[in-house]
């Protein structure tokens, strides 16, 4: 699949690195760094200007800080309609505790903000050097990454490149969930940063007195 990054950091290379050696083709579009990024990711990777990157594929990854969505978005936000648009970002702001949110839906706006595009929230949760990694099982439990998007095929896209990356993808329910997911991202984060075991807060499925997984 044809899949275009904008942002050119530690995100767009984790996940176009798995991305391009699970033999996806992929443009990286940034300001200054995106030669470097195309390099780091490598499998052929091309550096393009941000408009390319936006053009380029079915897919396209925003990996900008929060606040560089509406520069980006707002260029043009006709070039989004139809694509698949997956949004990784989080509007972390420093809080007692932790992480409190800027903004409390970030994948909202961009929807609102590009309309047409199928908009997909993922890979939020987990630092960069996760998906980077090789480590998919832990304890015994598949990594997963839940998935909220209300275009059926787009998730289905999304899902397949958590795949892809050997994770294990859950629909999550559709895009006005996705602001708990970056609620969740800001409170866990708070968590391992404060030197806790977030893992540790929740017992396994099976102890939950949750429905049983299928
Ligand atoms: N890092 C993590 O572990 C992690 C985990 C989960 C979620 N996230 C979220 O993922 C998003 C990306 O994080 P990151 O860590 O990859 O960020 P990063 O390493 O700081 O990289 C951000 C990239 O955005 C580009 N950029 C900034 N402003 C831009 C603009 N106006 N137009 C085009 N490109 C612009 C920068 O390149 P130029 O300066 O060259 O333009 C840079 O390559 C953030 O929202 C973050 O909260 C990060």
């Amino acid at each position: 699949m044809r899949i275009g990054i904008i942002g050119a950091g530690a995100m767009a290379r984790a996940l176009g690195g798995g991305w391009a050696a699970a033999g996806h083709e992929i443009v990286v579009g940034a300001r200054t760094s995106a030669a470097a990024a195309a390099e780091a990711i490598g499998h052929g990777a091309r550096a393009v200007t941000v408009g390319e990157a936006a053009r380029f594929g079915e897919a396209t990854l925003l990996a900008l800080p929060v606040s560089a969505l509406d520069d980006v978005l707002r260029e043009d936000p006709e070039i989004y309609s139809g694509r698949t648009l997956i949004d990784c970002t989080n509007a972390f702001t420093p809080d007692v505790g932790g992480f409190a949110l800027s903004e409390p839906a970030v994948a909202e706006r961009i929807a609102a903000t590009a309309p047409g595009a199928r908009v997909v929230k993922a890979f939020n949760l987990l630092a960069a050097e996760v998906w980077a990694g090789s480590d998919r099982v832990f304890e015994g439990r598949p990594l997963t990454v839940p998935v909220c998007g209300d275009d059926a095929d787009a998730v289905a896209t999304v899902a397949g490149l958590a795949e892809d990356l050997k994770l294990r993808p859950v629909h999550a329910g559709g895009l006005s969930r996705a602001r708990y997911l970056e609620a969740t991202s800001a409170f866990v984060v708070g968590l391992w940063f404060a030197g806790h075991d977030a893992r540790a807060v929740f017992p396994p499925l099976e102890a939950a007195f949750a429905v049983e997984d299928e």
